[in-house]
């Protein structure tokens, strides 16, 4: 089945039985668009061209084609803005997360508490019977307020305290792990993806590389220090902890703990130019042992090759893409955009621009910034059969 977001990004979609991990966006009611349930059509012909397109993604900046179209789109963005969908910190799956949505929820709380008791002192106050008129000077009578003021007063200065104790109290718990983290990951922020290096500070040969990507064994703090590329980004997975800011010259430094398994979307938190909401990271957390499988798996460089097409697609991409993508184990060394080792395992391509099949593949290689425009990847002037070859040598990339 495919399906395609322009055509209602509220439409169900059928779940998959050969699921992948991958990026759910939770919508709703129920109603799930579901990343990896987007059926791939992987024997078909890698067409290029929109038609070939089974997802595009919900925030391209493509023009809306009718007003109805982009009145529908605007309907559909309000309804997930308004969801608890697996974006939202108030549906938090970490540690620092949930102390952080449980003090929103206080002060939000509060605030509301606050407001009433304003209003009903308000009502309350027209309310009072007046004093009599003075039958001489035709005026009324007034009492003092001033008791009511100073009990405001005091009021006010009691919730602000505690409001700001509790704040207190939450943010410094948040900033520091409940012990030294074992596993660092260092997060470079580029216009527009993520990349991220994981080790080990007692091993260093267990350190790789991947993007756009970002996988939390559950209950196990994780150090993150955070590099900038080019300008100010902000490192966000909100379900599992707040922001922090990436700056360029500047290492930041954070932490993050899952606290149960899922999968959620991460993104930058900072406008940092024009594809600012494309900018998204796949997160997954899982038990610790399947994320030491996960690693284990990052850790091997590629696969030669056996079969003819992928063989063929090799040499083109070690000659057309090798300079700026790598791939271990390869000649392939660029450092310049995403390390490709294992592309294929990967749910998106583009930093959440489009789901990662085949076709998609195809359609990114032959033209990037059609898809993602400003991306610094060019258009790759290949042909047919040599696109289709690199994206048969790709889909060897496990
Ligand atoms: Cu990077 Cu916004």
């Amino acid at each position: 089945m495919r399906t395609d977001a322009r055509h209602g990004p509220a439409s169900r979609v059928a779940r998959s039985s050969s699921r992948r991990s991958g990026l759910h966006v939770r919508v709703c009611g129920g109603l799930k668009k579901d990343f990896e349930g987007l059926k791939k059509d992987d024997n078909k012909e890698l067409a290029v061209g929109p038609s070939s397109v089974p997802f595009q993604s919900f925030f391209s900046p493509t023009k809306p084609r009718t007003w109805s179209h982009g009145i529908a789109r605007l309907t559909a963005l309000l309804t997930l803005a308004a969801c608890n969908g697996t974006t939202s910190y108030l549906d938090a799956t970490g540690s620092a997360g949930r102390s952080e949505a449980t003090l929103g929820r206080w002060l939000t709380a509060t605030a509301c508490a606050v407001v009433l008791l304003v209003c009903v002192a308000i009502v309350a106050g027209m309310a009072r019977r007046r004093g009599e008129r003075d039958e001489g000077t035709g005026r009324r009578e007034v009492k003092s307020g001033l008791g009511w003021i100073y009990v405001g007063t005091a009021v006010t200065v009691a919730v602000l305290l505690v409001a700001y104790a509790g704040t207190m109290a939450t943010l410094a718990a948040a900033s520091r792990p409940p012990y030294t983290p074992p596993l660092v990951m260092d997060v470079i922020a580029h216009q527009w993806w993520w990349e991220i290096r994981y080790s080990d500070p007692a091993r260093p040969e267990l350190g790789f590389t991947t993007a756009n990507e970002v996988h939390l064994p559950v209950g196990v703090p994780v150090r993150v220090r955070l590099h900038s590329a080019d300008v100010i980004h902000s490192f966000w997975l909100p379900q599992i902890a707040g922001k922090t800011d990436v700056i360029p010259g500047q290492t930041n430094e954070t932490w993050v703990e899952a606290e149960r398994p899922g999968t959620s979307r991460g993104m930058c938190g900072e406008y940092c130019g024009l594809q600012h909401a494309e900018m998204a990271l796949a997160v997954t957390a899982e038990p610790r042992v399947a994320f030491d499988r996960w690693a284990q798996a990052r850790r091997a460089e590629a696969a030669v090759p056996n079969d003819g097409v992928a063989s063929a697609g090799a040499h083109v991409f070690a000659r057309s893409c090798g300079v700026c993508h790598a791939v271990a184990g390869t000649m392939a060394l660029g450092r310049v955009g995403p390390d490709l080792t294992h592309i294929a395992s990967r749910p998106t391509i583009g930093a959440g621009a489009l789901e990662n099949t085949p076709a998609n593949l195809a359609r990114w290689i032959h033209d990037a910034p059609s898809v993602k425009e400003g991306v610094r990847m060019p258009a790759m002037p290949l042909d047919a059969a040599e696109l289709r070859a690199v994206v048969a040598y790709l889909e060897t990339l496990r």
